[in-house]
This record gives structure tokens, C-alpha cells and sequence, in this order.
């Protein structure tokens, strides 16, 4: 199994190292357009190999593409993070012509591969890459809703002083500070309905601090989070390399799906070798749904810049 991991940024390196750890590959290609960097990184991830005791073989490149030839998955996070007070949505002028030269060059060299999207914004740019490879749907993935979940589960886990490990709890709609729909009605704990511990206040801020569960966090370091979004792409990487067929809420192509046509949204999704192999209902009720309209139709209007 080969993976490359496109942008040697702190998201792309972390999840590199990540991958590498687990050894879930034989082979890992970073690369990164900035000279040195993505050789400087893949030698010092190697060099941990010895002491952490992994097999992985991380090959670093300066946008060499051809060394990324024959990857089962490519994930690409290249493009610019966002700064402080910055929505994800500013990006969108830089990021889209970075994500459309990355689609076409990973392509030319892996025909095959399930491409899974981080750039942001994650919805825009994965729909982006519908576009311009012409994929079929099921082999673009775009990265958003398995990280806004585990930041609703780290929410829910404080509140309820419980291990995020025994919750489930999702966070469907678009990666955006507005446009993500935390489903605290259908989040439990070891089965049982988290409602039942928490005042309708504790909903409602668990709710608000998940949506701005990154933006928290670009405030406090000054740019981008890493681990958790690098994290949460490894769990894409391992479920479609293992074929474990994890639950994993991410940006797909809807078809109809949860009432929406051509956009790629956030719905829970079974991960496994073939990419996204089946999309979830969780029969959302009349208010969730309508959020989930709302999210969609905040995320088509951003999609025209596509168009232009
Ligand atoms: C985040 O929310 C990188 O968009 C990503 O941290």
C-alpha cells in the first residue's frame, strides 16, 4: 500500500507522521512545493523510525509527482491555513487554483487513488475536485465532519467528565463556523441519550463551542490546529486501507441524499477500500433538517465562485 500526502504544512506532516506510526502503508510520499521542506520533514520522521519502532518508508519530495505514482490514497491538505478573526471561506481564491494543479498532477500519476480533501474550505474545495478529475463520487472525500465530531466529542466529554472514547456523536452540513450541525439528539453515551444529563443551556454550549471548535483554536495558537485535523484524516486513511468500514461523517457528492443535489456536504458515510462506499440516514427531524438546507445552501453559494 503506498500513500502520499500532499502539503509538508503542520496538517500534512502530522498526519504523515501519523500514518507512518501506525504503519498502515509500506510507503509514504509528502510533498510540498516549498524546497526542502516536505525531504527535510520525511528525513526526521524517518529518523524517529528507530526509536518508536516503524516500518513505514517515508520518502520526502520537492513537487516530484512522479514519486507519488501508484498511491492507493492521496490526501492532499496543500493551500494556505487560515489566521486569526479569518473565516475558512476566505481561502477560497487561493486555495481552489492550488487544489485544481494538485487533482491534475496526482492523477497523471495515480489513476487510481481515493483522494481525500482538507483544504479549505473543505466543502467548496472538495466539490472542486469532483470537477476537475471526473472521478466517480465514491473516490473523493473531503476531510471536515470526522474532525468536527471529534471536537463534539472532546465537548461532550468535558461537560459530562467522561472518556470521549465511550461517546457517539456526530457533526453533519459543511465545515464552516456556521454552517456545521452538531447532532446533539442523536450523540450517546454508551447508548444512552447524552440529552438526558445535560440542561438544555449545556446543549446549547456545547453546540456553540463545537462550532467554533477551530476557531478557537487558530485564536490561541495564531494559525490552523494540526493534531486533531491530522489525526482525523489518519482515521480516513486506516479505515480505507484496512477496509474497516468505520462511520465516519465526511464531505460526499449528495445525489438526493438528505434532500440535496450536486454539492458535497458533510453525512455520515461507511469508509472502507473503495472510498465512501454508502451514505447513512439518521432521519433528521424537521429542525435538523432545515439546518442541513441551510448549511447547503450556504455552501452552493460558495461553490460559484467555482463557476467563474
Ligand atoms: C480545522 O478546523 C483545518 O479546517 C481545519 O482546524
Amino acid at each position: 500500500m503506498k500513500v502520499t500526502v500532499v502539503g509538508a504544512g503542520a496538517v500534512g506532516a502530522t498526519c504523515a507522521d501519523n500514518i507512518a506510526r501506525k504503519e498502515i502503508c509500506q510507503e509514504l510520499v509528502l510533498l510540498d512545493i516549498k524546497e526542502g521542506l516536505a525531504e527535510g520533514k520525511a528525513q526526521d520522521m524517518m529518523q524517529t523510525a528507530a526509536l518508536l519502532g516503524f516500518d513505514t518508508r517515508i520518502v520526502g519530495s520537492t513537487n516530484d509527482y512522479s514519486k507519488t505514482a501508484g498511491s492507493n490514497v492521496v490526501v492532499i491538505t496543500s493551500g494556505i491555513p487560515r489566521k486569526p478573526g479569518m473565516t475558512r471561506e476566505e481561502l477560497i481564491g487561493t486555495n481552489a487554483g492550488i487544489v485544481k494543479t494538485v487533482c491534475d498532477n496526482i492523477l497523471k500519476h495515480s489513476p487510481e487513488a481515493i483522494l481525500i480533501i482538507v483544504s479549505n474550505p473543505m466543502d467548496t474545495m472538495t466539490q472542486l475536485a469532483m470537477q476537475v478529475t471526473r472521478l466517480p463520487k465514491n473516490r473523493i472525500i473531503g476531510m471536515g465532519g470526522a474532525l468536527d465530531s471529534a471536537r463534539f466529542k472532546y465537548q461532550l466529554s468535558q461537560k459530562l467528565g467522561c472518556s470521549p472514547a465511550d461517546l457517539n456523536a456526530v457533526v453533519v452540513g459543511g465545515h464552516g463556523d456556521t454552517t456545521m450541525i452538531p447532532l446533539i439528539r442523536h450523540a450517546t453515551w454508551n447508548s444512552t441519550p447524552v440529552t438526558r444529563y445535560l440542561s438544555i443551556h449545556e446543549q446549547e454550549q456545547i453546540v456553540a463551542d463545537t462550532m467554533v471548535g477551530g476557531a478557537t483554536l487558530t485564536k490561541l495558537i495564531g494559525t490552523s490546529a494540526w493534531y486533531a485535523p491530522g489525526a482525523a484524516t489518519t482515521a480516513l486513511v486506516e479505515s480505507i486501507l484496512r477496509d474497516e468500514k468505520k462511520l465516519i461523517t465526511c464531505s460526499v457528492s449528495l445525489h438526493g441524499e438528505y434532500g440535496q443535489q450536486d454539492i458535497c456536504l458533510g453525512v455520515p458515510v461507511i469508509i472502507g477500500k473503495d472510498g465512501w462506499e454508502r451514505i447513512v440516514d439518521f432521519e433528521l427531524n424537521e429542525a435538523e433538517q432545515a439546518l442541513f438546507s441551510k448549511s447547503a445552501d450556504a455552501v452552493r453559494s460558495m461553490n460559484e465562485v467555482l463557476k467563474s
